[in-house]
């Protein structure tokens, strides 16, 4: 028999109050319904149907094909929000997991754990609770004398007394899927707010059918994000989680708590991470690499052996043994070679260069590709914008760019090539040449003196 979510994600998120709906909201720039889904991939689950509402084509791009959907026009609340799927998931035999589209750290192993709960346990409807410290926020569960699950209440429509109660509802529910819909269509709408409550499915199965409870132990990972500061929360206990697999993996993180790493990204044992460093996106880190401090890498791969201080590489690669920084800006693409020093203040946008090639200080690299044994002079510059149009520079092999250089693109500089300092280069130089261009210098004997002025004098000279 298969195994059926239903994700809950069409709601807009007031209290965030930001503009994304709240589901594609990132995590360590992740959206959370990713996480979501991507655990519920992981998962026995077979089919996986999401609900959107508010904000629907933002989720829908994010997860593509990923799930089915359903849309709940108006959100008249959770319980209304899981009828939806109902086009996709009537008639079929099997166990629904309804899970909420806000609770980012849920993994596999927990929602294969809540399937197995609730069918050891031969319940028809499991709701799966969590024990919370500070449960503000939460609807409580509310149990009877013998300890069997009553019916859950919304903090808003609590009791003093029931506020006390620390047990909370998840808002995870596993049910069995022939019922699902029938049960659904018993919920009344809650007076108070005029919504139909999924929490109050308990009351409508408990006169009728077998209900109970699993209580997750892992409690901080059952939190739903519902405003910015959850959302700090959120990343606050992903990240510890993340680099206490790292470390535990042999990657050395100086002050670890000033270090975010997003979920997917690979570091291999042996690689030290400095302070303030983020590596986020698809990022790929090998084996003794020295990253950071103060660096951020997203969607970057760097290969074994390289430094990068203080820099900043965005869609970029680097090459075995390259040194990167202090202040450096890799983005756009850019696949720097072995053996390269890319340093203070230099920026390389949209190019590549071969080994052992060098930009050490202040200069601009973009839409080119350079060969290898390159030295760029501190302050070459790439001229790649006309005002209009960008255009591209190619640099063979052994090239020596003497400091303050242009080079106007489009432009080809051969192999084996010099440029003299200061020159702005505005056609291409053949292999073996060398280019100079500038003016030549004039010097004027003895008329130095007419320019410098008079010393001061002091009080005695008077
Ligand atoms: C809900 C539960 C609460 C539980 C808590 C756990 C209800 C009534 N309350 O409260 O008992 O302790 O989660 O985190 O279920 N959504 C829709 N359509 C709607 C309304 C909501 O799709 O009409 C989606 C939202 O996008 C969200 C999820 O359902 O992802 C939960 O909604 P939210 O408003 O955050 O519920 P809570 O107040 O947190
Ligand atoms: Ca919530």
């Amino acid at each position: 028999m298969s195994n059926y979510a239903i994700v809950l994600a069409a709601g807009k998120g007031t209290r965030m109050k930001t503009k994304l709906p709240k589901c594609a909201f990132p995590i360590l720039r992740k959206p959370m319904i990713e996480y979501i889904v991507e655990s519920i991939e992981r998962s026995s689950i077979d089919e996986t149907v999401t609900i959107v509402g508010h904000g629907r084509e933002v989720i829908e791009d994010l997860l593509v094909d990923r799930v089915k959907y359903s849309l709940q026009a108006r959100q008249l609340g959770t319980g209304h929000a899981a009828m939806q799927a109902r086009e996709h998931l009537e008639g079929k035999e099997g166990t629904t997991l309804i899970l909420l589209g806000d609770m980012p750290l849920i993994d596999d192993a927990t929602i294969d754990d809540i399937i197995q709960a609730h069918k050891d346990l031969n319940n028809d409807l499991t709701v799966v609770s969590a024990s919370f410290e500070y449960p503000t926020g939460y609807g409580r569960i509310l149990r009877d004398d013998f300890g069997a699950i009553e019916r859950i209440v919304e903090e808003a429509n609590a009791t003093q007394e029931q506020r006390k109660i620390r047990e909370i509802n998840t808002g995870i529910y596993a049910i069995d899927n022939a019922l699902l819909f029938d049960m659904l269509d018993k919920i009344e709408k809650n007076p108070y707010k005029g919504e139909y409550y999924l929490t109050d499915i308990v009351e409508v199965m408990n006169k009728t059918h077998k209900v109970g409870t699993h209580t997750l132990r892992d409690n901080q990972k059952m939190m739903g994000v519902n405003d910015l500061y959850a959302v700090s929360q959120a990343e606050k206990i992903l990240r510890d989680d993340i680099n206490k697999f790292h470390m535990l993996e042999g990657v050395s993180m100086i002050n670890p708590e000033t270090i975010t790493i997003a979920h997917n990204v690979k570091i291999e044992p042996n690689v030290t991470i400095y302070p303030n460093t983020t590596i986020t996106g698809d990022s790929r880190i090998e084996e003794a690499a020295v990253i950071g401090p103060n660096s951020e890498i997203h969607n970057g791969i760097i290969k074994q052996g390289v430094h990068v201080r203080h820099s900043l590489i965005h869609d970029s690669s680097v090459s075995e043994r390259t040194t990167i920084g202090p202040f450096a800006h890799l983005r756009n693409g850019t696949n720097i070679g072995r053996d390269n020093r890319i340093g203070n203040f230099v920026e390389v946008k949209k190019s590549s260069t071969g080994d052992n090639t060098k930009a050490s200080h202040l200069a601009y690299i973009g839409d080119s590709t350079t060969g290898k044994n390159v030295n760029f002079g501190s302050g070459s510059v790439t001229v790649n914008y006309d005002g209009v149009n960008k255009h591209e520079t190619h640099i063979g092999d052994d090239v020596f760019i003497g400091c303050n250089t242009n080079l106007i693109a489009p432009i080809t500089i051969g192999d084996n090539v010099f440029i003299a300092a200061g020159s702005t280069v505005t056609n291409n130089v053949p292999s073996g040449a060398m280019a100079i261009a500038r003016n030549r210098q004039i010097n004027k004997e003895d008329y130095a003196q007419n320019l410098i002025k008079p010393k001061p004098k002091t009080y005695q000279e008077k």
